[in-house]
């Protein structure tokens, strides 16, 4: 039974929404299994081209569930794979945004993190206070947030618990946009349908070359990037993409 994530598709947008007000959507392993299960249906869904992973005004999520961590051995995380759950997001093909107000704090902003593509409202903010719990970020902190906003900045919200308001988060490149609270999700799923509404085969490549540049060293990612271009020219949409240029009409895109 779902109890922790509510979903509906809206247009051709699954959106995800954690629901755990009461915890401020603290990631314990039942939600993190909900939410995986949710975003690998919506992957094989033809009805859905584009997901939005989102919390509520107040909180997208305040973090790994704390309560659920505390009393924790090494053995029995690593047996019961706390965090490999996780990994589950790395292999949906279809674009994911996160759409991010008020808290994202610890596993909340390495959850949004983990996302293709973050929009905020002007309330967000992102932190990753683990050092304030006696332990570091476990669910790519220190690597995603060091990628996206540089070591300097990075280190003092790892060592020292800083926090980046929506705007600042903004200003160093960690989301694309920035809403007010009223209309942020909204505008995540616009942006959303907008996505879902392009080549679909080349969304998913463009997704996943974008993502090798934080993977892959420039000349193995440049390479990669070359066989997936290579590869478009085998789809009907790239025959249709370019027939529709050269004729002056829309696309019909077919996702074949
Ligand atoms: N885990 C479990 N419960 C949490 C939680 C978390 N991460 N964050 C908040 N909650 C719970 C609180 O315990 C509280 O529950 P009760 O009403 O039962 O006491 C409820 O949510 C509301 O929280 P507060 O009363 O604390 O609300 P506030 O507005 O005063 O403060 C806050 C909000 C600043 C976000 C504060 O709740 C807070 O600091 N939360 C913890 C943030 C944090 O440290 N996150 C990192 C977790 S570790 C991690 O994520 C590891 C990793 O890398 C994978």
């Amino acid at each position: 039974m779902v109890e922790n994530i509510v979903t509906r598709v809206e247009g051709r947008v699954g959106v995800a929404q954690l629901n755990r007000p009461k915890a401020l959507n603290a990631l314990n392993r039942e939600l993190m299994t909900e939410l995986m299960t949710a975003l690998e249906a919506f992957d094989v869904d033809p009805a859905v081209g584009c997901m939005v992973i989102t919390g509520s005004a107040r909180a997208f999520a305040a973090g790994a569930d704390i309560k659920e961590m505390a009393g924790a051995t090494p053995a029995r995380m690593m047996v019961g794979s706390f965090i490999d759950l996780w990994d589950r997001l790395h292999r949906i093909g279809k674009p994911v945004i996160a759409a991010v107000s008020g808290f994202a704090l610890g596993g909340g902003c390495e959850l949004a993190m983990a996302c293709d593509l973050l929009v905020a409202s002007e309330t967000a903010q992102f932190g990753q206070p683990e050092i304030n719990l006696g332990v570091i970020p476990g669910a790519g902190g220190t690597q995603r947030m060091t990628l996206a906003v540089g070591k300097a900045l990075a280190m003092e919200m790892v060592l020292n618990g800083r926090m980046l308001s929506a705007d600042e988060a903004l200003r160093f490149g960690l989301v694309s946009r920035v809403y007010p609270v009223e209309v942020y999700l909204e505008e995540a799923i616009r942006l959303g349908n907008e996505i879902a509404a392009r080549a679909p085969i080349a969304v998913r490549l463009a997704k996943e070359a974008v993502n090798a540049a934080f993977e892959m060293s420039l000349r193995a990612g440049l390479d990669h990037e070359r066989r997936l271009f290579y590869l478009l020219f085998s789809t009907d949409d790239q025959k249709e993409g370019m027939d529709a240029f050269v004729n002056k009409r829309p696309a019909q895109w077919t996702g074949r």
